[in-house]
């Protein structure tokens, strides 16, 4: 029987800017679904990459005086850093710059234009380089400041007049609807679903899909004078890294394409949700199964981007805080979905609390009992916990939802059930009253309860659920990294009979901020 597939992906990043934490947070999500997915025992392929055209990340490079193609080189090269910074799992990056992905934009296009979907015209209006989109006239207005920007985004736009071609999008609405209707998990989570609702209801005009003049960009199929438009060149990366078009490729296209799960925020949304499919049946291919619009992490009430001067780079926060409690808390404080709010305070109170004390605790109390009562032998337990079954199958259903924070949320709670069951067996009581078989049946349970968070926090943290499966004696702490040879279904067997290594804490404890500076 062929292996089920998951195929998720992060946008691919602009190289305009170099990457901080709301790029970190996506990419943290997307890692922590995929990981999730191998772990369910499925064959995953988690793709990311750079966007690397366009006028915006032109005007980038010329104001440094830099090549666009060197610029892109450079700036590219962050966002693989940032893989190995967040310690992500991607299993392909793809630079909109590369052959693959320039061939592939030329073969949709040509698609479209043969299936009458793209014809010549004329664009006048609002433009964004920022946001690289066209507005409508009453989606923008004009600020104190006597300059006209984008109300949704407030970037800047100028009058654009030129020729173009259009793809022809208001031909779409209708399909487009049945499609939100038929799978009503198409766009999520629900409240952004009803905002694009009403936005395609509202009407679609064509859209114009090249530019002229622009030199940076992917030629028009039979006329250079125009490059693509940066999001349709942008969006069809997702295919493009499935091999599409290439009959060589075509079994690995077969397998990918369409993708399960699109993670974008909610600024580029109706990119994903709306032309996007829009595209894609007018090429006649498959649409993607879902696409979900996390919202914005906040800094001062603002959306954190390099244009308001309120970014938070992640290689500092991991320097400050380490890898594992960073990805911890990013998950379990922002309900997945909504914008949140991120500080020093809330971290280190938060994985205080939950990582040293709750997890680490619970690691620490009974894997000293283990060695100092029982010479290091881990007891066997009879059959799996109770708790397995239940909790497996609950934060499944949250996943399915990309409730990611609620995931985190069930294993919380079971570990404070945990923590509480092992203060009322009062195991150290046990010891000293010699009741062994009780003793060793509290300890195996405690064990096989941290086992199963372990597997279920692995996706969040994991080189510190690894170093946990280690002290647990797991053997699957030995698994290759990413690998996904080590899978739910083991929970259902205790582990046998095994030497635990000497316990050792799992996570340090953070330091207030006050204790921390007078340090400095
Ligand atoms: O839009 N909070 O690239 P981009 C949370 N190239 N997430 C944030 C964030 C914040 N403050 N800031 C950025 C583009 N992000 C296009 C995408 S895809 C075919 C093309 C994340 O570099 C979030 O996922 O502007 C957002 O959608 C993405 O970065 C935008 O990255
Ligand atoms: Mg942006």
């Amino acid at each position: 029987m062929a292996q089920a597939r998951y195929h998720i992906t992060t946008p691919i990043y602009y190289v305009n800017d170099t990457p901080h934490i709301g790029h970190a947070y996506t990419s943290l999500s997307c890692d922590l679904v995929a990981r999730w997915h191998r772990l369910a025992g499925k064959e995953v392929r988690l793709l990311t990459g750079t966007d690397e055209h366009g006028q915006k990340v032109r005007k980038a490079a010329v104001a440094l005086g830099e090549d666009p193609q060197a610029f892109t080189d450079r700036i590219s090269d962050n966002f693989r850093a940032l893989v190995e910074t967040m310690h992500c799992s991607p299993d392909d990056f793809i630079r909109t710059t590369e052959l693959r992905h320039r061939q592939a934009v030329q073969e949709f296009w040509r698609r479209l234009r043969s299936r009458n979907q793209i014809y010549e015209g004329v664009y006048s209006g609002w433009y964004a380089v920022r946001d690289e989109a066209f507005y409508e006239e009453d989606e923008t207005e004009v600020g104190a400041d006597g300059i006209r920007k984008a109300r949704a985004s407030g970037a800047e736009v100028e009058w654009l007049e030129e020729p173009s071609y259009f793809f022809r999008l208001s031909e779409w609405q209708d399909r487009l609807l049945r499609l939100y209707e038929e799978n009503p998990s198409f766009i999520l989570p629900p409240t952004r679903r009803n905002e694009v609702l009403s936005f395609v209801r509202g009407g679609l005009r064509d859209l114009s899909v090249s530019r002229k003049g622009l030199d940076w960009g992917i030629p028009v199929p039979d006329d250079s004078a125009h490059v693509v438009y940066v999001w349709l060149d942008a969006l069809v990366n997702y295919l493009a890294a499935t091999g599409w078009p290439d009959s060589a490729q075509q079994e690995s296209y077969e397998k990918w394409w369409p993708a399960d799960l699109h993670m974008v925020g909610k600024d580029i949304l109706r990119f994903h949700a709306v032309y996007w499919p829009a595209f894609l049946m007018a090429a006649e291919l498959p649409v993607t199964h879902q696409v979900f619009g996390h919202g914005w992490l906040l800094n001062r009430g603002r959306k954190m981007s390099k244009s308001e001067g309120n970014v938070l780079r992640p290689a500092d926060l991991v320097e400050r805080y380490g890898l594992d409690p960073l990805r911890y808390y990013l998950i379990r404080e922002v309900p997945f979905g909504q914008d949140g709010y991120i500080s020093h305070d809330s971290l280190v109170t938060r994985c205080n609390a939950e990582l040293s004390n709750g997890l680490g605790n619970l690691a620490q109390r009974s894997l000293t009992m283990v060695a100092k009562n029982l010479g290091g032998t881990a007891p066997v337990a009879e059959a799996a916990s109770e708790i397995v079954a239940p909790l497996l199958a609950r934060t499944a259903g949250h996943m399915e939802e990309q409730a990611l924070h609620l995931m985190a949320e069930e294993v919380w709670s079971e570990i404070g059930a945990a923590n509480r069951f092992f203060d009322e067996q009062a195991p150290w009581t046990l010891a000293k009253e010699g009741k062994q078989a009780e003793l060793a049946a509290v300890l195996a349970e405690t064990l096989e309860r941290l086992r199963l968070f372990a597997y279920l926090l692995y996706p969040i943290m994991p080189t510190s659920c690894r170093r946990l499966l280690v002290l647990l004696g797991d053997p699957a702490a030995d698994t290759p990294e990413g690998e996904g040879s080590f899978t739910f279904s083991a929970l259902e067997t205790p582990l046998p009979s095994r030497q635990l290594p000497a316990p050792k804490p799992l996570f340090a404890r953070l330091e207030e901020e006050d204790e921390a500076e007078s340090k400095e």
